[in-house]
């Protein structure tokens, strides 16, 4: 056992107010060396010591605008990495449980994802006529890949943008990791759907045919958000059935008929500014991760807007619940010794690569 496992025992048995306490305490200490950066996901008791909250594209330029020594993410690991690509080399990115993931990121990595740029190159010229975009939720090898093969990082907010600059640059779009964003966007740019294909990572050929790859336009990786596949567009016609005048409101990570039956697509912090800036008295039925639909829901109930989870079973994303108080209590405490536990760090030839592909997306963003 590291002494590092040690050490976070000991904060297991906290309690939560007993965390907050250590957190604010350790905080005052740290002062401007420090700043904490909150995504929409996080739980409440976390939520709150976050000096600065988003998306992840808000949280990227956060990130790369940060004076601070330390940079704690309170996120998913991918966005620690960002906030490591994008900082200068002094500052350090932290991450308060190594666990927290993506399990979305997870489903493309290097090695197959250079598989598909190679057999795409039995049935085309793929530097020439495929424009590699990643997700932003996806490790850091996969964007320096995207950086050295003349490709782009997107988010949920800037996918559109991205994708018009990558159809500028080259005929074809190989999208990963998430299908549905991709095909969602896609949409909206008047690309049918017989033109967006599955790649499927582990098929021959991701299980296409070469017409078929020929044909496309875009070539989605099958993967998906485990939280945002479980909305249904039949949990829409049911509530609706109830309440009428509801307004439907998805990330774009949900499923394409969730979207289609959607009035408002898009990233979390497009979901909060859409549901502040709406009447008062409204009813909103909302298609994206639990923690955040219920804070909406307590931030605007006074307004008499009734904010509801779309789907009937509970969906959280359960690596972003990994970040407790106790986790960003042992983090800090260490800080303020002199310690740095969870340090994430990407390698320099990944970093250097990954920033090209990053700082691409930071041009074309609205
Ligand atoms: P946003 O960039 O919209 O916050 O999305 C991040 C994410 O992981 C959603 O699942
Ligand atoms: Fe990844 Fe889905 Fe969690 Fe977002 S909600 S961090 S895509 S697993």
């Amino acid at each position: 056992m590291s002494a590092n496992a040690l050490a976070i025992q000991s904060y297991a048995g906290l309690d939560d107010a007993d965390a907050e306490a250590r957190i604010l305490a350790a905080k005052e200490k740290l002062g401007e060396r420090l700043v904490i950066l909150g995504h929409h996901y996080q739980r409440e008791e976390v939520f709150r010591h976050a000096d600065f909250s988003g998306d992840s594209l808000k949280l990227s330029r956060q990130a790369a605008a940060s004076k601070a020594e330390y940079i704690v993410f309170c996120g998913v690991h991918f966005m620690a990495e960002v906030a490591d690509v994008l900082s200068r080399p002094d500052q350090i990115s932290i991450i308060p449980d190594m666990a927290a993931g993506c399990s979305m990121a997870d489903m493309a990595n290097l090695a197959n994802v250079e598989r598909a740029w190679r057999e795409l190159a039995e049935v085309l010229e793929p530097d020439e006529q495929i424009t590699p975009v990643t997700y932003i939720n996806s490790a850091a090898d996969l964007k320096a890949f995207c950086g050295r093969h003349g490709g782009i990082v997107c988010t949920s907010t800037n996918a559109r943008h991205v994708l018009e600059w990558s159809f500028s640059q080259r005929e074809k779009v190989l999208f990963f990791p998430d299908q549905h964003l991709g095909r969602n966007t896609g949409f909206t740019m008047d690309i049918p759907l017989e033109e967006m294909v599955v790649w499927d990572f582990d098929q021959p050929l991701g299980g296409l045919t070469p017409e078929q790859i020929k044909n496309a336009r875009m070539i989605l990786w099958k993967g998906f958000c485990s939280v945002h596949q479980m909305f249904q567009p039949e949990q829409i016609d049911n509530f609706k059935q109830r309440y009428p005048e509801t307004q439907i409101i998805s990330h774009p990570e949900s499923p394409f008929e969730v979207c289609q039956k959607s009035d408002y697509v898009g990233s979390t912090e497009y979901i909060i500014n859409t549901i502040r800036d709406a009447e008062p008295n409204t009813r909103w039925l909302v298609g994206t991760e639990l923690n955040l639909v219920n804070r909406l829901h307590e931030q605007f109930k006074h307004e008499g807007k009734n904010v509801h989870f779309m789907s009937p079973t509970v969906c959280m994303c359960s690596t972003m619940f990994r970040i407790d108080p106790q986790h960003l209590a042992w983090t800090l405490e260490n800080l303020v010794e002199g310690k740095v536990v969870n340090r994430v760090s990407v390698d320099e030839s990944d970093a250097e690569q990954g920033r090209l592909a990053l700082q691409r997306m930071l041009e074309v963003s609205p």
